[in-house]
This record gives C-alpha cells, sequence and structure tokens, in this order.
C-alpha cells in the first residue's frame, strides 16, 4: 500500500506537494471515485485517473549498462545518435539514465525508471563514490596527483576531495594511466580536473559506481541490478556514506 500523492508523484505526473493539491481540488479519482482525502492508500491494482487521465503503474527496474563511447546518455536523440536506451531493448518500462556520463566517455551507467531512486544517487548530499579509469597526456607528476586528490580550482567552484592514483605511466608515448575516485558529479568533472592540472584526457571510462563494478562485462552489455543491490545502493545513498 502507498499513498495516492507518492504514487501520483512516481508516475511523473507532478510534485508530491502539487499532488497533494490535485487530490485536495478533486482532481484524482480512485477506481472511479474522486478521492480527497490525503492519507489516502493504494494498491497496485487500484485504477488512478488524474484529470480524467488514467495513469500508468510501472513496476520499478534498474539496470547497469556498460556505456560504449559514441552514445548519448539520454532515451532520445533529436540527431538520431544512439542512445542508452538502444543497448536495452528488452526491457519494456520507461528507463532513463542515473546521471550521465559523456558521448566520449565509456563505462558503468545505471538506468531505472525509479525517480525517486535516481534523484536519491545522484543528489549532491548524498553523491556516491565513482572511479574512473583516465589516459591523459603527459606524465603526471606526485603533486599533479595531490593537487587532484586536495581539490581543483573550477570555474564552478573546487572540488571536493579525490582520491588520485597511477596505474601505469609510458614515457616513450608521453601518456599516463590515472585511476580517480570522485564523489561529486559536476559536468564533465574528470575531464575539466585533468584540464586544470594540465594534461589533458584522451579516454575515459567510469569503472566502478559505489560498490558495483564492470565485472565481465563487454561494452554494449547490460544486466539487472539484484534487489540486494538496489537496497545496498538506496542505504549507501541514505547514509551519506561517500
Ligand atoms: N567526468 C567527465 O568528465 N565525463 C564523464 O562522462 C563523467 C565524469
Amino acid at each position: 500500500m502507498e499513498r495516492l500523492q507518492k504514487v501520483i508523484a512516481h508516475a511523473g505526473i507532478a510534485s508530491r506537494r502539487k499532488a497533494e493539491d490535485m487530490i485536495t481540488s478533486g482532481k484524482v479519482k480512485v477506481n472511479g471515485k474522486m478521492i480527497t482525502e490525503l492519507g489516502t492508500r493504494v494498491t497496485p491494482s487500484d485504477v488512478i485517473e488524474v484529470e480524467g487521465i488514467k495513469i500508468e503503474r510501472e513496476n520499478k527496474v534498474y539496470f547497469l549498462l556498460y556505456k560504449p563511447t559514441g552514445v548519448i546518455s539520454a532515451v532520445s536523440d533529436d540527431k538520431n545518435r544512439k542512445v542508452v536506451t538502444d543497448f536495452l531493448p528488452y526491457v519494456d518500462e520507461r528507463i532513463y539514465p542515473v546521471g550521465r556520463l559523456d558521448y566520449d566517455t565509456s563505462g558503468l551507467l545505471l538506468l531505472t525508471n525509479d525517480g525517486e531512486f535516481a534523484n536519491l544517487l545522484t543528489h549532491p548530499k548524498y553523491e556516491v563514490h565513482k572511479t574512473y579509469i583516465a589516459r591523459v597526456k603527459g606524465l603526471v607528476s606526485r603533486e599533479s596527483l595531490r593537487i587532484l586528490e586536495k581539490g581543483v580550482k573550477l570555474e564552478d567552484g573546487m572540488t571536493a576531495p579525490a582520491k588520485a592514483k597511477v596505474v601505469s605511466a609510458d614515457k616513450a608515448k608521453n601518456k599516463t594511466i590515472v585511476e580517480l575516485t570522485i564523489h561529486e558529479g559536476r559536468n564533465r568533472q574528470v575531464r575539466r580536473m585533468f584540464d586544470a592540472i594540465g594534461h589533458p584526457v584522451q579516454k575515459l571510462k567510469r569503472e566502478r559506481y559505489a560498490f558495483l563494478h564492470l565485472g565481465g562485462l563487454n561494452t554494449g552489455d547490460s544486466r539487472e541490478l539484484t534487489p540486494h543491490e538496489v537496497k545496498q545502493l538506496r542505504a549507501l545513498a541514505e547514509s551519506g556514506t561517500k
């Protein structure tokens, strides 16, 4: 049993506050009967109408995708480029990505139709840690790693403390592979952090998202999260544990 205003909000029709207004102003029917009481609880089989339109109630589903490069983190694209949901054609529910990876970035991306879960994981206050493997131009010094870890000044402010280590360095090819773990999710943050220390990113992959990793997946593969993983992610975000 769920509260009526919560079900309406989850269906993406209105915020919970707005849904409450809709209920009290007589715009909502449950099984054909107008309901104006805010405490009303409904079951998954109850038919809910908002302003005469029946709302769709989907099961909540959660997936992990190994996003390839050259794909937009969206459900549609006006330029007809590939989008992440093209890689999960077997999913009937209307899923969308939790946050985003750049067009040129590959790696672990979550997709769900659970708006509350997506908001929780991307909320700046709760953001979970994410680990990226970056191939960058030049040989990265210890001093530069320390700057990445302490905080880099970007145009939208200092970055929060991070963890950085060199995986390998190739003097002849003048490039370094760096593992960087951050728990913020600003736009193009990893690329901008490396730009700020003078080592532009040539290749970027998200290897881990909280305790999830790409495991045995190949690029373009996806899998459903287990109920336990979903529970753990929610608990992690809610506890504010980074
Ligand atoms: N940081 C970036 O710069 N790009 C991404 O896709 C993710 C994090």
